[in-house]
């Protein structure tokens, strides 16, 4: 059972990867699979939530009652976000956001005809960081994937993005996290205080999520 603790309240949630464009045919990606955003969009569709998911390129379908906004790149991801932000209250960035794209992206395929080939990258706007640097951010939340000292880690980033919350994972087990159905994560919130949920589906934590969040928001 889920109460309807978002009830009224807009929610957007990035999710999934970005493609960086190298050429017409190919570019940088990584491996996300958009689950974990995609359960958190349901969870909070569930609480009565008005709730936007933007999707990178990912393999699911859109939970009942979610709007959709498909976008390609970080810099699409960024301004899909900047132009739902005024009228969000609770922003939730799952999406794993290329940090670099290549400074421009060749018109005609590139050829192979040296032996060598060096691409210049640029770093991509931070989403969530320009979001919760706003004068009136809504309720602003991030994820740390961390292989080592996840608690340093994300307090830092906590701190560093100015968010209300982060949740944190731990990438260097492979049972969970990226592309995996299920994951094990620690909230961190602004005020201090910390909570562990033990390994559970993406399902069952999108709603553990949003339920912790709804306590917060109120
Ligand atoms: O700095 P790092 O990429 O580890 O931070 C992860 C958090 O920041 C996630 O919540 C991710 O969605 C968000 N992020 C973002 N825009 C970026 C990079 C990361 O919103 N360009």
């Amino acid at each position: 059972f889920q109460s309807r603790s978002l009830d009224g309240l807009r929610v957007v949630i990035t999710a999934g990867p970005t493609r960086e464009a190298l050429d017409p045919v190919r570019y940088i990606s990584n491996h996300s699979s958009g689950k974990m955003g995609f359960s958190i969009a349901a969870a909070a569709a569930e609480a009565g939530a008005i709730t936007t998911v933007i999707a990178g390129p990912v393999h699911l379908s859109t939970p009942d009652s979610v709007h959709r906004i498909d976008v390609t790149s970080a810099s699409e991801m960024c301004a899909a976000t900047l132009s739902l932000i005024d009228d969000c209250d609770i922003f939730i960035a799952t999406a794993a956001v290329a940090d670099y794209r290549p400074v421009s992206s060749a018109e005609q395929k590139i050829k192979k005809t040296t032996d060598t080939l060096n691409i210049t990258l640029i770093k991509n706007v931070d989403i969530v960081s320009t979001v919760a640097a706003r004068d009136d951010s809504p309720f602003t939340v991030g994820f740390a994937a961390e292989t080592q000292d996840v608690e340093r880690y994300a307090r830092d980033k906590m701190q560093r993005k100015k968010l209300d919350m982060i949740i944190a994972n731990d990438v260097a087990n492979s049972d969970i996290g990226f592309n995996s159905n299920d994951n094990a994560v620690t909230i961190f919130s602004k005020c201090g205080d910390s909570e562990a949920i033990a390994q559970t589906s993406k399902q069952q934590l999108g709603r553990l999520l949003i339920a912790k969040i709804a306590t917060k928001v109120h």
